[in-house]
């Protein structure tokens, strides 16, 4: 009598139509916690009879006994296989390729993606579906609602495995395949980009700096950027995985990855500054004295794809979530293909790369990446740079300046006011909302309205629709503000201002970037009355 049923009780906890779940790592190790929510996605996902999974996480504190208790249960509900990264490691591009690659039914990624990991930090489980990428709204509502109602789970009475062996083992009739997290990346990246290319580079003496954060991609970059491209040893750092990401704050920006800034800004710098996240799917990209954002690096990235050997064909499309800037809006334009503007959140991205409508998407949040898999990619991102790097011969500044001087510069920036009182962002929300009618023709600070609305969306595969996405006021010198509350927080609410103005004369684009971005700014604070309702005189985070 090898599996268990315990009895337990429906929780709330899962934000309705969010992918997955992210609570404080004590909130994930109360009893029956994970049990009850592992069983709710097994449930609300039809059950895993017969299934195959990919399971692995990004190794914060809590991942390896998680996986021991999610293998348990799979075997108990019957799953055929699981797949494991060796360790309990898979970051989360990974985690999609493989999911791809082996043909699985979908798979479990442990993360709270850039949260701090530990005891006292952040946890988190989503499940991803056959196609790689994170479970519709479809599923995560089903989900949500099993976790309402779910009053047991089923659990495999026995030991824990040895996540370190590589190799195929039996759990209670189920096959566990632990493998190297790293190999199948790793080929996917050579057939997309020129490995030879960028190689000759590096023995020119490029030099690169790769910040792992002490997160995921440490092996994964170390692999490829040291060994399979001959980058000096050292040129990737903080490249060992840790359970609590070393104390930082595994966030590839310039806020937490100020090491890597400081390397990057001054005299000799390394020709190249990245970094990425605690999962892996985030980059940052920084030449010297020269950060880039992500906004730009999407338009970037989509219009010069073709000059890495996996892009050589062009692109069908580019897909930006809506607050990301305009710039790739403009790529696309010149480029005579789609763009797409869609909602916070890769899942919007996953229909359209399926049915091949856009090939290169991107968000404001330091997420790019392409049809390869089915989530944001941090190592490709940086591998697209590399072989963009080494094809055209430029530095990371004169491929921006090449780039402002044909399409103007999205000056860009985002204001979070973090864990604020929920309320009084609601309150913000809602005073914002009541405004959107009046505001177009009217004056914000000195700046005039164009339009003012709440940002809805349909799929245009799938026909679903996506409602209170971010309210947008544009203004009618070309800028833009938005705002919207965070659903990933995991206290109080976040609100996020995203702040954006288009430069079209070239002797301007040398300004600082929240000086040139003052008088939207000003409006933003004007329209939503920001320092009054958050209490707050000062955004938490500037990125
Ligand atoms: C944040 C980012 C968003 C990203 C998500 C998951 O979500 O803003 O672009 O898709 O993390 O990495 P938010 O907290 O804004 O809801
Ligand atoms: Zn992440």
């Amino acid at each position: 009598m090898p599996f268990l049923t315990h009895p337990t009780t429906p929780f709330d906890d899962q934000k309705p139509g969010t992918s997955g779940l992210r609570k404080k790592t004590p909130v994930f190790m109360q009893p029956r916690y994970l049990e009850n929510y592992v069983q709710a996605t097994f449930d609300g996902i039809g059950g895993v009879a017969g299934k195959v999974l990919i399971v692995g996480g990004d190794g914060r504190f809590f991942n390896d006994t998680a996986i021991q208790v999610i293998l348990r249960m799979a075997a108990a509900n019957g799953a055929a296989r699981c797949i494991v990264g060796q360790g309990g490691i898979l970051s989360t591009p990974a985690a999609s390729n493989l999911i791809r690659k082996r043909g699985a039914d979908g798979g479990l990624i442990l993360s709270a993606s850039h949260n701090p990991g530990g005891p006292n930090a952040d946890f988190g489980l989503k499940f991803n579906g056959a196609n790689g990428g994170p479970a519709s709204e479809a599923v995560t509502s089903k989900i949500h609602a099993r976790s309402l109602e779910i009053d047991s789970y089923k659990i495999a009475d026995s030991a824990d495995l040895d996540l370190s062996q590589l190799g195929e083992s039996d759990l209670d009739g189920m096959a566990v395949e632990i493998v190297d997290p790293v190999t199948d990346y790793a080929t996917l990246m050579e057939a997309l980009f020129d490995f030879d290319a960028i190689r000759a580079l590096f023995a020119g003496g490029f030099r690169v700096s790769f910040d792992a954060m002490h997160a995921v991609t440490g092996p994964y970059a170390r692999e490829i950027l040291e060994r399979r491209l001959g980058a000096p040893e050292g040129s990737v750092q903080n490249g060992v995985p840790l359970p609590d990401f070393g104390g930082g704050h595994p966030d590839p920006n310039p806020i937490w990855a100020k090491d890597l800034m400081a390397r990057m800004y001054g005299d000799d710098t390394p020709d190249f500054g990245a970094a990425s996240d605690g999962d892996g799917d985030r980059n940052m990209i920084v030449g010297p004295n020269c950060y880039v954002s992500p906004s730009d690096s999407l338009a970037l990235l989509a219009d010069l794809a073709h000059l890495a050997p996996g892009y050589k064909d062009g692109i069908a499309g580019i897909a930006r979530s809506m607050p990301t800037s305009a710039a790739a809006d403009l790529v696309a334009k010149a480029k005579g293909v789609e763009v797409f503007v869609t909602p916070t959140g890769w899942k919007f991205f996953g229909t359209l790369l399926d049915a091949g409508r856009a090939t290169i998407c991107g968000e404001e949040s330091a997420g790019t990446g392409s049809n390869h898999v089915r989530e944001k990619d941090g190592l490709w991102a940086v591998l697209l740079w590399l072989n963009i790097l080494a094809a055209t011969g430029k530095s990371v500044p004169a491929l921006m300046q090449d780039h402002w001087a044909k399409y103007g510069r999205n000056y860009y920036s985002r204001h979070d006011y973090e864990a604020i009182d929920s309320d009084a962002a609601h309150g913000l929300m809602d005073h914002l909302r009541g405004q959107l009618d009046g505001l177009a023709g009217q004056e914000l600070a000195g700046l005039q309205v164009a339009s003012a609305d709440e940002f809805a969306y349909d799929d245009p595969v799938d026909g679903s629709r996506a409602t209170a996405q971010g309210i947008r006021i544009h203004f009618a010198d070309g800028g833009r503000v938005v705002f919207r509350l965070s659903g990933t927080g995991t206290q109080g609410a976040t609100l996020r201002v995203y702040l954006e103005r288009l430069e079209t004369d070239p002797a301007r684009f040398d300004q600082d970037v929240q000086q040139a971005l003052a008088p939207v700014i000003a409006a933003a604070q004007e329209v939503a009355q920001i320092a009054q309702r958050s209490g707050r005189d000062a955004p938490d985070v500037i990125t």
